[in-house]
């Protein structure tokens, strides 16, 4: 009998060991580097306040590079994952932009042989799959594409004036978050998916669910993740995406494009430009991943199948509504805070539209440029994307030491961290557009202001994101003013369980007042 429990209490203790060991097995990597690091947790790595939502993962980021405020370097760990957060605006030139070769990887999401549908998508895909995606992407986000959405722009833009009439008109608080997310989500279906999504005008609509819920993390979602990292080879069957929100934008997408017998249906919105790109045939050019024995890369061939295409209008979807409605919302709060900018704001795009026939378009509001400046400012106090990513894929020794990372290591760089860093920007929790002044702009180091990240995977759609917020803006603030109401926070509370994009608890809410008869 007692030999019994004795085995047991053996066997038990074994496996209590080797479960111990599994979750604490690269916990030496930092340490052995001699890179400073907070101390690891068994299978939580560094994460764990990140994992029980305690803290959003863009604040965790942000935390290390304060706390190790004289290193270039922190480690991390990412469950077991090693991580290195990168301080030093010289080095994060070097990983993201001169060495990208060594990081073209982002690892959002660890990824098998055969990522599921969503994941295909610009943003998320690696390798080989990504190299040839982001050259043909590239030839649909250039200035003329840009020009012909404008039109759809303006009307969203005119449509969100008469949202926010009525709300002004009834003296209630507006969340301008959402006003804003709705506006960039219509915006978006109507580009995006070619169809009236309506979002202004109704609550409830599906497409602002869906957008909302993009970047939720469920607890269904967060099991799903620890899983997928502790254990990928048996989770294979778990996608990341809830079926939600999988089985929606497959079935929409699938519908529209058979609805066009995928062709370009002369409407030249953004499924339309898929379907162009379709129609130059499979995806050819050299390898990222793949060299020749004589060192020369080889050749490689992706067709562009339903779900390379499924997978770019979620992301077109997901990148381009909650980002810019989250930085454009946030300028807002700010200028609500400051009445003598919003004034100036108000009086440019007054005489600027005075010039344009009291017309938005391309031309008026890239005339706009104190507007410009508040929006740049706003993007630094609040970057929509508060830190950058990446995964090293070969083995790299780091500028001025003799440090090696391995692949699989990943890199990050808190945006929010050198945004928020007295060092680059004097004072820095103060909202002063003057220092995005032409004058001064040029005296920002541009490896400390990265909104919209830096390199070969910098954002492809800075230049539409941009257009579409100051649109928004100048809109919202030609016939309005904002100031704080009752339940304003000054400092509004980041979400922890929103991922990716910042969000903030409750929304933020705002009093809108009209400025002057608004035509009819
Ligand atoms: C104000 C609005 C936006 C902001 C602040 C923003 C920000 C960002 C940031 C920070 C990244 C990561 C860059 C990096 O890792 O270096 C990114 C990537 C990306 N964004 Fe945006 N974005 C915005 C709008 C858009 C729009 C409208 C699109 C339209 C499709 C878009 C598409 C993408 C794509 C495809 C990537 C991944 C690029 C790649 O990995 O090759 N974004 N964005
Ligand atoms: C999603 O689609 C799959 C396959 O088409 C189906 O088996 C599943 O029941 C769907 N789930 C939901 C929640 O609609
Ligand atoms: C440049 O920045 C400084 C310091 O913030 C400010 O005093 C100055 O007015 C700015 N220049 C312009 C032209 O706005």
């Amino acid at each position: 009998m007692l030999w019994i429990i004795f085995g047991l209490l053996t066997v038990v203790v074994v496996v209590v060991v080797l479960i111990y060991l599994y979750g604490t097995r690269t916990f030496s990597y930092w340490a052995k580097r001699g890179v400073r690091h907070d101390a690891p947790i068994p299978f939580f790595g560094t994460a764990k306040r990140q994992f029980l939502h305690q803290i959003s993962v863009a604040d965790m980021y942000h935390e290390m590079y304060q706390k190790y405020s004289s290193e270039k370097f922190v480690g991390y760990y990412l469950m077991t994952t090693p991580v290195l957060v990168l301080r030093d605006p010289e080095l994060i030139k070097c990983l993201l932009v001169s060495d990208f070769n060594y990081f073209s990887a982002r690892n959002m999401l660890p990824m098998d042989e055969h990522p599921e549908p969503l994941l295909k998508n610009l943003f998320s895909c690696e390798g080989d799959l990504w190299k040839l995606l982001r050259q043909r992407m590239t030839s649909a986000f250039t200035t003329g594409k840009l020009k012909a959405m404008f039109p759809l722009i303006v009307a969203r833009a005119e449509k969100l004036q008469r949202v926010a009439g009525e709300a002004a008109a009834s003296g209630a608080e507006v969340d301008v978050r959402d006003l804003m997310a709705r506006y960039t989500t219509d915006f978006i279906g109507a580009c995006g998916f070619g169809i009236d999504t309506d979002t202004l005008s109704d609550n409830n609509n599906m497409f602002r669910k869906l957008g909302k819920r993009i970047f939720v993390q469920t607890k269904r979602d967060a099991i799903v993740t620890i899983l997928k990292y502790a254990i990928p080879s048996l989770m294979t069957r778990f996608h990341f995406f809830s079926p939600e929100v999988e089985n929606v934008t497959v079935k929409l997408v699938k519908t529209i494009m058979a609805e066009r017998n995928y062709k370009n249906s002369g409407k030249n919105d953004y499924i339309d430009m898929l379907l162009d790109l379709k129609g130059k045939g499979k995806m050819i050019g050299e390898s990222l991943m793949h060299t020749k024995a004589d060192g020369t890369p080889c050749m490689a061939e992706i067709e562009m199948d339903d779900e390379v295409l499924v997978a770019q209008v979620f992301l077109f979807f997901a990148a381009g509504s909650e980002t810019s409605s989250a930085v454009s919302s946030y300028t807002l709060h700010e200028l609500a805070h400051h009445p003598e900018h919003r004034r100036r704001c108000q009086e440019e795009i007054d005489a600027v539209l005075a010039r344009h026939d009291n017309k938005l378009s391309y031309d008026s509001v890239r005339e706009m440029k104190f507007l410009d400046m508040c929006f740049s400012e706003g993007m630094r106090l609040f970057p929509s994307v508060g830190f950058l990513q990446r995964m090293c894929v070969k083995p790299y020794i780091i500028p001025g030491t003799d440090m090696t990372i391995d692949p699989g290591v990943n890199i990050i760089v808190s945006v929010k961290g050198l945004h928020l860093d007295p060092q680059y920007f004097p004072d820095p929790e103060e909202f002063r557009p003057e220092r995005f002044h032409p004058d001064n702009v040029s005296a920002i180091n541009k490896y400390t202001y990265l909104p919209f990240g830096t390199g070969p995977r910098a954002c492809i759609g800075e230049r539409l994101g941009y257009m579409q917020s100051l649109a928004g803006l100048a809109a919202l603030l030609s016939q309005f003013s904002v100031a704080p109401s009752i339940s304003t926070l000054r400092k509004p509370i980041i979400d922890p369980k929103v991922l990716g994009v910042q969000s903030v608890k409750g929304g933020l809410p705002l009093t809108l007042t009209a400025r002057k008869k608004i035509k009819a």
